[in-house]
């Protein structure tokens, strides 16, 4: 959304490891650490946020298990796996810094089906795995098999897919920060896959604005019950927000569930438009729609 300021604290750790240790160091000093990932759903208040920020930028590794090896750690790359069949076990273990649009490249190249339904999303493993990233092509959950997770009291956990419940668009983990992944994919031909890559991507950009600065989706869906089948955007649409601006901070004339911002929008703009938007649709068609985008006050 390019808006926004500075954090008082940012951690930056590298490894798992260090992401424990620099929430342990945050927690026993009294701070409740916010972990951003590649802050593609987040909108982050003007002015310095106080308390500390974990970035997990730098863990960013995204490597093939080796045989029985599946531990989310790091270890040096073995010529073994870079030369046998990839498609004998097509998983991938994904640290949360690694970015969505690598993860579906590397997959791709080899001959990985089940995350091109993602294509277009920007963002990170790790907020794509806590928020269950995705539309309606596919979810982020539909490839996890394990994530591992640190909870409030700094242990790590490891979760099996089956002890979860995935939802729209959360991950329902009672906010514990997703620390990586193993992800498992069905082998494909790779030019199928970049097929249905470059469909999917072709539909996105005719009816959301990709390449501006957004947020993403401002709203979830609503239940489809309740809102006659409309979407949020179609719901912004049909109440006329479509025209509603604060500032630089536009709704998009070609997706009513996209904010974007023009040029020199504050987050101030885009929070009260934020909210213009929500009180629009229960005023015009008595629909409570829930937030998307993660709000980081100061
Ligand atoms: N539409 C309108 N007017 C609008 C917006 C949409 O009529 O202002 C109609 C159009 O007919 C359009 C259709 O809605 O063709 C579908 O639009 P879209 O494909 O964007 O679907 P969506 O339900 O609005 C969901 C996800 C998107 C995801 C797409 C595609 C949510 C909140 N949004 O959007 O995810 O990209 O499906 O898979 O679930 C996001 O979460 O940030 C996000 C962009």
């Amino acid at each position: 959304m390019r808006v926004g300021g500075a954090a008082e604290w940012l951690l930056e750790p590298a490894t798992p490891a260090e992401l424990a240790a620099a929430w342990n160091a945050a927690r026993e000093r009294g701070h409740l650490p916010r972990v951003l990932g590649g802050g593609a759903n987040t909108v982050v208040d003007e002015g310095i946020l106080p308390g500390v920020v974990i970035a997990t930028d730098r863990m960013r590794r995204v490597f093939r298990p080796a045989a029985g090896e599946d531990d989310l750690e790091a270890r040096a790359p073995r010529a073994a796996i870079a030369h046998d069949d990839p498609a004998r076990d097509p998983r991938l273990v994904a640290w949360c810094g690694a970015s969505l649009p690598g993860l579906l490249r590397a997959a791709r190249d080899l001959g990985y089906r089940g995350l091109e339904g993602l294509v277009g999303v920007p963002g990170n493993v790790g907020g794509g795995v806590a928020m269950n990233a995705g539309g309606r092509w596919g979810e982020m959950w539909d490839v996890v098999e394990r994530v591992r997770v640190l909870a409030a009291d700094g242990t790590l956990e490891d979760l099996e897919r089956a002890a979860c419940s995935p939802r729209y668009r959360d991950a329902n983990l009672g906010g514990r920060v997703i620390v990586g992944a193993v992800l498992r994919f069905e082998p494909d031909a790779r030019a199928a896959i970049e097929e249905r890559m470059r469909v999917y991507l072709t539909e996105k950009r005719r009816v959301q604005p990709v390449t501006e600065w957004s947020a993403g989706c401002i709203f979830k869906n609503p239940d489809p019950e309740l809102s006659e089948g409309r979407s949020a955007g179609k719901l912004v649409e049909d109440c006329g927000g479509k025209s509603l601006a604060r500032g630089d901070a536009i709704v998009s004339p070609l997706h009513g569930n996209f904010i974007v911002n023009r040029g020199k929008a504050s987050a101030a703009d885009v929070f009260t438009l934020m909210e213009d938007l929500r009180d629009l649709v229960l005023e015009k068609a008595g629909l409570a729609l829930e937030f998307e985008v993660k709000r980081w006050r100061a």
